[in-house]
């Protein structure tokens, strides 16, 4: 029998009718057998202050966050790209987690994802995001990328992802990440 395992998703999008939001939980409804998953938001992350860390304690939404992200097996970060580059409410997020002692990053095996109306999706944000989490020593899975362009067309109105091709890339993308976690946990 194999061990179950729980991935974290994150959204990069504080929006209610995220395409990202959406994309991520279309992702926690394919995960592979043995695989559980939640869904994190980022709206209770206040900005980064250090100021905030009153005798060396973080806010408790950040406590929280960092709490869920060490409790993972596996993380999987589903964003929009803003102005070319990673949504400053994620970015914020990262900046808080990264911070001493014990960031929970180090080590943990994550993807990413991303979806634009447009029609490039995220392709220049995830290598930024993908670089941020390296260098906090983060296992980034490179492939496949998962891209979803023309993103509004691929969910209904009711935020289903309804485009089978991508509903078989994201699938892809579960699946090599759990790989992925099973060889850097040998
Ligand atoms: C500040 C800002 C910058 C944006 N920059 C880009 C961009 O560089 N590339 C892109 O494809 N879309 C860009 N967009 C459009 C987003 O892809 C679009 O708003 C998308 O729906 C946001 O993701 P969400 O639906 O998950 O909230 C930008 C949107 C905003 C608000």
């Amino acid at each position: 029998m194999t061990t179950p395992r729980r991935l974290l998703a994150i959204s990069g999008s504080l929006r209610r009718a995220s395409l990202n939001t959406a994309a991520a939980r279309a992702a926690l409804a394919l995960l592979p057998a043995g695989w559980s998953g939640e869904l994190v938001l980022l709206h209770d992350i206040p900005p980064y202050n250090e100021d905030l860390r009153a005798g060396g304690a973080f806010p408790p939404p950040v406590q929280a966050l960092r709490d869920a992200i060490r409790a993972a097996d596996a993380l999987l970060i589903v964003s929009p790209e803003y102005n070319y580059s990673i949504p400053g409410v994620l970015k914020n997020a990262i900046d808080w987690v990264s911070r001493p002692p014990e960031q929970p990053f180090a080590g943990k095996p994550i993807a990413t994802m991303g979806a634009s109306p447009g029609a490039f999706g995220t392709v220049r944000m995830q290598p930024h995001l993908r670089f941020v989490l390296a260098s906090l020593g983060a296992q980034v899975l490179w492939r496949p990328d998962v891209l979803i362009r023309d993103a509004t067309q691929k969910f209904d109105e009711r935020g289903e992802l309804v485009d089978t091709e991508t509903r078989e890339l994201v699938v892809r993308l579960l699946a090599a990440l759990a790989e992925w976690t099973e060889r850097l946990r040998r």
